[in-house]
């Protein structure tokens, strides 16, 4: 029987690629910068130019699906997971990256059934890197099988997270004691290359060991989170719970123990959540 949700994917793969050169072609014209939630949330045309893109080409094949897409939300449309096949889009992962041209800017798409995700599709558009994974098939970049490390020693590991400013001093004093934390164990290295999809992307293929973040979306995580787990990773929620997609909060790591320890150090604060905001 052939696999319904491998055509999806199939088609994924083909608008990533298409959203990948409007992205790369942007990238040499004059970017008009717009402010979303505050001064460093950044949203361009081309994030809702490549949005509608990617939408209108998987509606036309498959007009019954749900979408939640980081364009569309913020222009009201609802942030709910339901049970139907569902495509998680954040058309430009790394948006500041894109507006300085900094080179790790990413298409994430992460495609569910059932609040299951059964594929992920991340695009580094700028190094030309295509990230896919379908759930029980393993993980590919351009075609080819990766996997994680395998560290099992984070004093051994590089770890990536974001530093993101809040207003909030209790958020970004605790964020700030998180990273001296995590570097005082000692750790090798911490690592931003700010692109959420992208740094899982690179705990997948054994670049870093380890990602953790509070405070990110669903269309940050999902793509990638197919990439790590099929590529041997391990994912779970910063308590050290089971890991959930809504919850704007997520620990990755190429070993249980590693991802165990980072859920020990490091101190929670509240981000809220993408189905309640
Ligand atoms: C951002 C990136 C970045 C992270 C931000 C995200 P966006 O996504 O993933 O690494 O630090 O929190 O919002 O807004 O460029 O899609």
């Amino acid at each position: 029987m052939s696999d319904p949700w491998q055509e999806c994917m199939d088609h994924c793969v083909e608008v990533t690629k298409k959203a990948g050169q409007v992205i790369r072609e942007a990238m040499q014209k004059d970017i008009a910068v717009m402010q979303k939630s505050s001064p460093v949330d950044l949203v361009t045309e081309t994030d809702q130019r490549v949005e509608q893109l990617i939408i209108s080409y998987i509606k036309e094949k498959y007009p019954a699906h749900s979408f939640i897409g980081e364009e569309s939300v913020a222009a009201g449309a609802p942030s709910v997971l339901t049970d139907d096949p569902t495509w998680i889009i954040d058309p430009i992962d790394g948006t500041t990256n894109f507006v300085h041209r900094f080179p790790f800017v990413s298409v994430s798409i992460g495609f569910t059934v059932k609040k299951e995700i059964e594929f992920g599709v991340v695009y580094s558009c700028i190094e030309d890197k295509m990230y896919t994974a379908r759930k029980g098939k393993g993980a590919f970049c351009n075609g080819k099988p990766i996997k994680v490390s395998g560290q099992e020693d984070i004093s051994r590991s590089i770890v990536l997270t974001e530093m993101n400013f809040s207003a909030d001093p209790e958020r970004f004093n605790t964020m700030l004691a998180n990273v001296k934390t995590i570097l005082t164990i000692p750790v090798h290295g911490i690592r931003s290359p700010g692109s959420a999809a992208v740094n899982m992307c690179l705990v997948a293929c054994g670049s870093a060991d380890a990602y953790y973040h509070m405070g990110i979306h669903c269309w940050d995580m999902a793509g990638g989170a197919a990439v790590v787990t099929e590529a041997g990773g391990v994912i779970m929620d910063i308590s050290g719970g089971a890991f959930d997609l809504m919850s704007r909060r997520l620990i990755i790591a190429s070993s249980r123990a590693i991802a165990e320890r980072i859920a020990k150090e490091i101190t929670e604060f509240n981000v809220g959540r993408d189905d309640t905001e």
